[in-house]
């Protein structure tokens, strides 16, 4: 049987980490795969993880199944954290754990399909390179609207305005919550008004996916445009991870949250989920969940993880920073000043592939073909060889 199939080439990005795995240069810089590091390098456990960890170890009473839609303390704390805890729209608001952002991401297709076979999910351009083949390959019809302005290196808010005017009510757009995923740029909070209110009139429905809260402005600033979106539209569909902000990448732990026009739909939605949920994975992993739950709902806990997000979140503005003033003093004739204002782990760097490619073999610095770059990667250390070889390529 398997004669029939050919071998596929390696995925790009697990590619890129054994080719800089290999790399024997001392100086070789990663700045591809899109995990947080610290100024070690390193990407650490966060201390209050450790610490629910061993509360779990010496609390926990038993290993059973739990439901396919996981914990029901974990869903409604997470709820809460993104949501807001006094939300108008909680009765509408139904919260199943996942696998990840991207379990959620994988159960709200299955959702999309049942509800709306025929639907188009519109995708920014670009977007996470799985977004396409993880909602498309679950047969999820795609269609993209403009985001990003390559020349000018900023959000095409008309572009995109414009095209969002022309999607057939009932389509779906889907939205990143924060820190875009690949290029940091995001709508600001006027822009985001002026997205709801296309999305308002025309009657489409926003599907918003938030992998990064707390790492742009803060914990509850980044859900701003989720909340304001939830208070006018009826109906609404949020994946959220907790892999970057709680640093739990392997333990798989994020959430679909679902709101609908009305309670009554809310439980028939929740019902239709939790069946796609046993037809995949049939329940979610527990561990990492418990560990959320736990630091959300303890207040000393919660306020050890709010710190750790938070020095995160301003290393990896001190490091944008650091990367601009370098470039600044190496490559004057070029702006690079978009690297400062963008949000999160991730910038559009603004070189060709070619550049690209000379910046892996001649100087050891890596990263996604297309100049996407982790800022996380930066460090003191780096930074200068760092510009001194991007301006050697420019
Ligand atoms: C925009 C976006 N959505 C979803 C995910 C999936 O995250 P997870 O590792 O929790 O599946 C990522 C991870 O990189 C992401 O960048």
């Amino acid at each position: 049987m398997f004669e029939a199939l050919t071998a596929l080439p390696p995925d790009a990005i697990l590619k890129l980490i054994g080719e800089h795995r290999n790399d024997p240069r001392e100086h070789k810089v990663d700045l591809g795969v899109g995990v947080y590091r610290d100024v070690h390098g390193k990407t650490p456990i966060l201390s209050a993880v450790k610490k629910a960890e061993r509360h779990i170890l010496d609390h926990q009473q038993t290993k059973a199944y739990t439901g396919s839609a996981g914990d029901p303390v974990f869903n409604e704390t997470m709820q809460d954290l993104i949501f807001g805890i006094d939300s108008s729209a909680s009765g509408r608001i139904t919260t199943l754990q996942t696998p990840g952002g991207s379990g959620s991401l994988r159960v709200a297709a299955g959702l999309i399909l049942r509800a709306k076979p025929d639907a188009t999910l519109w995708v920014s351009d670009p977007t996470w390179n799985n977004h396409v083949p993880l909602l498309g390959g679950a047969g999820v019809r795609l269609d993209t609207y403009p985001y990003y302005d390559a020349h000018k290196k900023c959000l095409r808010i008309d572009a995109l305005l414009k095209t969002l005017n022309k999607i057939p009510s009932g389509d779906l757009v889907l939205l990143h919550g924060c820190c875009h995923n690949p290029t940091g740029v995001d709508p600001s909070s006027d822009q985001w008004r002026q997205i709801a209110d296309i999305i308002v009139d025309r009657g489409l429905l926003p599907f918003i996916d938030i992998a990064y809260q707390g790492l742009a402005k803060g914990i509850d600033e980044d859900v701003q445009p989720i909340r304001m979106m939830a208070g006018r539209v009826p109906e609404m569909v949020v994946s959220s991870s907790c892999s970057k902000n709680f640093g739990l990448y392997r333990d798989r732990v994020g959430a679909l949250s679902i709101l609908s026009s009305d309670p009554s739909s809310s439980k028939i939605v929740y019902s239709q989920a939790s069946q796609i949920v046993r037809t995949i994975y049939s329940v979610p992993p527990d561990h990492g969940a418990a560990v959320v739950s736990h630091i959300l709902r303890n207040t000393e806990l919660r306020a050890e993880w709010a710190a750790e997000l938070g020095d995160m979140r301003d290393r990896l503005k001190l490091v944008r920073t650091m990367l601009v003033d370098a470039l600044q003093e190496h490559a004057p004739a070029h702006d690079f000043s978009h690297i400062g204002k963008a949000n999160g782990m991730f910038s559009y760097l603004g070189v060709s592939p070619e550049q690209v490619t000379r910046l892996k073999s001649d100087f050891g610095i890596y990263m996604e073909g297309f100049g996407r770059i982790n800022v996380a990667g930066i460090t003191e250390q780096n930074v200068a060889y760092l510009a001194e070889s991007i301006a050697r390529v420019l």
